[in-house]
């Protein structure tokens, strides 16, 4: 761990991301880096330099990435982790994280959320405000599981996914990657095919790959 970090993205995620590290205290400084030129700083925290910059500091910085969107963070994400950064996991002290959770690099918890024991969420993740995630899960890589979502046990989300604000997936339900899950869905059979889906239960409404 390093003694400074770099939070890429100091718009509403990345405020959000900040707010959490500092909360965490273990950091001596804080900064962002955007490519917005016009924002010179956030939430009080200076704006350092570019996204591109992350790469200067690899040695002296932890860095993480903090842009909401899944194939945005993926791709810098993965580009950190080829040079060697050290890519800390952020979680809110207000969280309630059960035994043999296991925790990716680069995943923030934010408040609120609870996961119960023996569940494995996979680096890059976002496990948003007030979520639940129950025992046995199995969430993979960049899923961004938003505000309010709740996953019963043994529930398996494949890479990139995102659930939207307060959807529910019912017990040992797999959802494939690259799918969207719209807001208040609930899902209660295996999704299979990318794409986005919304509803009571879900409904597939286009592919939406990428999108998100
Ligand atoms: C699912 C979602 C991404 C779809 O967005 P989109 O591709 O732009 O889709 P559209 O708005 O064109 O809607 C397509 C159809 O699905 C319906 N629809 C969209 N979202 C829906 C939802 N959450 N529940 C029910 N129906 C929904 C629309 O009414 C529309 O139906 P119609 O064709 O009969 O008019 C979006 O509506 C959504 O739910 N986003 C989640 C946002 C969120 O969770 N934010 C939190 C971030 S932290």
């Amino acid at each position: 761990m390093k003694e400074k970090l770099l939070i890429i993205g100091a718009s509403g995620h990345g405020k959000v991301v900040a707010d959490i590290a500092l909360k965490m205290n273990k950091w001596k400084s804080i900064a962002f880096l955007d490519d917005d030129e016009t924002v010179k700083s956030s939430m009080g925290i200076e704006v350092v330099g570019k996204s591109l910059d992350a790469f200067k500091h690899i040695q002296d910085c932890d860095l993480f990435v903090g842009i909401g969107n899944n194939v945005t963070r993926e791709t810098i994400q993965e580009k950190l982790e080829t040079e060697g950064a050290s890519l800390p996991t952020l979680i809110h002290p207000a969280t309630v994280i059960g035994d043999q959770v296991e925790l990716g690099v680069g995943t923030v918890v934010m408040a609120g959320v609870v996961v119960n024991c023996c569940t494995e969420i996979g680096k890059g993740c976002i496990v948003n405000t007030g979520a639940t995630i129950d025992h046995d899960n199995l969430v993979g890589d960049y899923v961004h599981i938003s505000p309010g979502v709740n996953l019963a046990g043994m529930v398996k989300i494949g890479k990139g996914s995102w659930l939207g604000i307060g959807s529910s997936v019912s017990n040992n339900i797999n959802i494939t990657g690259g799918c969207n899950v719209g807001a208040g869905a609930v899902v209660v059979k295996d999704i299979t095919e990318a794409g986005v889906y919304v509803g009571v239960p879900v409904r597939r409404v286009n592919d939406g790959w990428q999108r998100f």
